[in-house]
């Protein structure tokens, strides 16, 4: 069967979109009336005095669950490779992105996308993705990575290499900022077998983006999130209740906390609710990873964090799949 993808919709010079991307108007960006975030706190990951290091990310992961990250090691070229090949990716005829088609009809996540189910209120979002997995080497399945560009492979292998050090140091430094050895957030995920998935957003430009949205309202199911922006702005991020447009310094990398970390901290940090707008003249991209633990990993609040009387677990322990079955069913937790 054939997907209309929302690549091949936006090309069609319209001046309005279909009525199954109009969100209800409770629901819309609203962008005029939305304040900008002061700014998404920064950390610096190579500050040499480890203490405030440690204080910052665990000030920003508990007010915000998101942050930016500068100094992270990974060199701006590797960064801006996986751009470009994921750019180049999403910019090539269509037939050739259907061959790395995900199969509708399978609950296999990788592949290329678009959403096909209408949510809750019976919409769609401004969006076309691929996912697939970078790391470890035992869950990645080549069938799902693009062929073209050329280089997309060594590109986005390269990055995996320099990712594993920032999400072993912010776990490190979360833990540390829990009061709890550093890595114990990192072996309750998994260890090793922590699993990272790639996704590339591809936001195409909108004759109406006052009407849609490119992700809806949402809390990441993942650990944590590493995500790299393309230069258009669209990330809003809610906290206290408000929302707010989360502006970025060029070459950070944002980290959002996921719902994985929230569970295991007991709640102390949280998993930011944000969403996406898309933009009228220009494609927006965005390449989120996506670190959770293997689907068998058990993940409840912490015991070294918690105790009967004073401070009882706030969330139930389960199964990463369990939760994530519920998480996408729209269950009860
Ligand atoms: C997402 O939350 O899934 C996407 C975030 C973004 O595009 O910035
Ligand atoms: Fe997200």
């Amino acid at each position: 069967m054939e997907v209309l993808r929302v690549q091949s919709i936006a090309s069609r010079t319209l001046d309005t979109i279909p009525s199954k991307f109009i969100r209800p108007e409770s629901e819309r960006p609203d962008v005029g009336r939305i304040g900008r975030a002061p700014q998404l706190p920064v950390i610096d990951l190579s500050n040499p005095d480890q203490e405030s290091l440690v204080q910052d990310m665990a000030k920003a992961a508990q007010e915000w669950g998101i942050f930016q990250i500068i100094n992270h090691g990974i060199p701006q070229q590797v960064v801006e490779e996986l751009q470009r090949v994921g750019k180049e990716f999403f910019e090539l005829p269509q037939v050739e992105k259907e061959r790395i088609a995900r199969n509708s009809a399978s609950p296999a996540l990788e592949g290329y996308g678009t959403q096909l189910q209408k949510d809750l209120q019976g919409k769609l979002s401004w969006v076309d993705f691929l996912f697939h997995n970078i790391w470890p080497p035992s869950r990645i399945n080549f069938d799902k990575w693009p062929k073209k560009p050329a280089s997309y492979t060594a590109s986005n292998e390269e990055y995996a290499k320099h990712l594993q050090n920032v999400v072993d140091k912010l776990l490190g430094t979360l833990s540390l900022g829990l009061g709890i050895e550093e890595e114990v957030l990192k072996k309750s995920l998994g260890g090793d077998e922590f699993v990272y998935l790639l996704k590339i957003n591809y936001y195409p430009p909108c004759p109406r983006p006052d009407l849609t949205l490119g992700v809806v309202a949402h809390t990441d199911m993942s650990a944590l999130t590493v995500l790299v922006p393309n230069d258009v702005p669209g990330l809003q991020v809610c906290k206290d209740d408000q929302w707010f447009i989360a502006d970025y310094i060029p070459n950070a990398l944002i980290v959002h906390i996921g719902d994985q970390i929230e569970i295991l901290s007991n709640g102390k940090y949280k998993s930011v609710l944000h969403r996406t707008t898309v933009n009228k003249e220009k494609a927006r991209m965005s390449w989120p990873v996506f670190c959770s633990p293997p689907d068998e990993c058990m993940i409840g609040p912490l015991p070294h964090l918690t105790d009967e009387t004073n401070n009882p677990p706030k969330y139930k322990t389960k199964s990463f799949k369990d939760y994530a079955y519920c998480k996408l069913n729209k269950l009860p937790q």
